[in-house]
């Protein structure tokens, strides 16, 4: 195959991704390693074109265990195309960020299998696509990428190599620690402790070359590449709904704080907790209100 004329490229069980889309984590396999675009070669030129284009490009060693802190692990010490022809030499991980802004078939790649998923998802169901974004990671053999969370919905296909992917359901993450991450208006790389995990919501997956697997938002996961060299890719989006919820979860946190026992997104004054997140409304006067009307319900 040369490039993405194929309308099926993901092959999904539609019974399972009905009764588990961002919900539940869940396997599926596809067709996207006979792409030329994933060719080792291609990848090599395309991070040369990434070098001045930081931040949409990251390069950091192995973490030496799957709890370790995401920022304490040795990052730019070399530039991605450096990396990549190093991968023998140590643990490295290359992350190139946003593809679809760097090269047009990666464009082309990200809308047409975005189409397929959400035809399958029945439509978007009234909300509208935020963020959108494709991304590849090249790795080590050995290397590994500690727990953490992110939070948009992730189809990820494993490429080239072998990868084992720990993910949680998202249930695994309790609200006030959910509340924590939003209240700092964060966009990704949400760190938790994998210690004392509730182990019944880890799901492991396999990966080979044509594997993949679907993580709703907010799942925390780790992944450990296997003996040789991982190339893997991705397709990530927000929508305002869960651009919403992060506002409801930012307000709990005050709420709590408060000493109240605020319910979770979709249970509750939604509407009014997102508002009173909004970047227009000083945090402290739109917080303060809303208290004052709850205490007097
Ligand atoms: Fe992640």
């Amino acid at each position: 195959m040369t490039g993405p004329a194929h309308s099926s490229l993901l092959h999904f069980d539609a019974e399972v991704f009905r009764s588990s889309f961002d919900r539940k984590p869940f396997g599926y396999t596809h067709d996207l390693h006979r792409l030329d675009l994933f060719s080792f070669d291609n990848l090599l030129k395309l991070a040369e074109r990434y070098v001045p284009t930081q931040p949409d490009w990251f390069v950091a060693g192995s973490a030496p265990t799957p709890g370790t802190e995401f920022y304490s692990v040795d990052h730019g010490y070399l530039k991605p195309h450096e990396a990549m022809m190093r991968l023998e030499q140590g643990a490295h991980r290359v992350l190139l960020k946003r593809l679809e802004n760097h090269d047009s078939a990666f464009r082309d790649l990200m809308d047409l299998l975005f189409k397929q998923i959400i035809e399958l998802n029945g439509g978007l169901h009234g909300q509208k696509v935020v963020r959108r974004e494709s991304a590849v990671f090249i790795s080590s053999g050995a290397a590994i990428t500690p727990f953490h969370f992110d939070p948009e919905i992730n189809f990820f296909a494993q490429i080239e190599g072998e990868k084992r992917y720990h993910v949680y359901a998202p249930v695994a993450v309790s609200e006030p620690e959910l509340e924590r991450f939003f209240v700092r208006g964060m966009v990704d790389i949400a760190q938790i402790d994998l210690d004392g995990r509730d182990r019944s919501h880890e799901h492991v997956f396999p990966l080979v070359a044509g594997l993949g697997l679907h993580q709703p938002q907010n799942a925390p996961h780790w992944v450990e590449t296997g003996a040789s060299r991982s190339i893997s890719y991705s397709i990530v989006w927000e929508t305002d709904k869960t651009r919403a919820d992060g506002r409801v979860r930012a307000c709990n946190h005050y709420l709590r704080q408060a000493g109240l026992q605020p319910r979770p997104p979709g249970r509750g004054i939604d509407a009014a907790k997102a508002a009173a997140m909004s970047a227009v409304t000083p945090v402290r006067m739109a917080t303060g209100n809303l208290l004052r009307s709850l205490r007097s319900r």
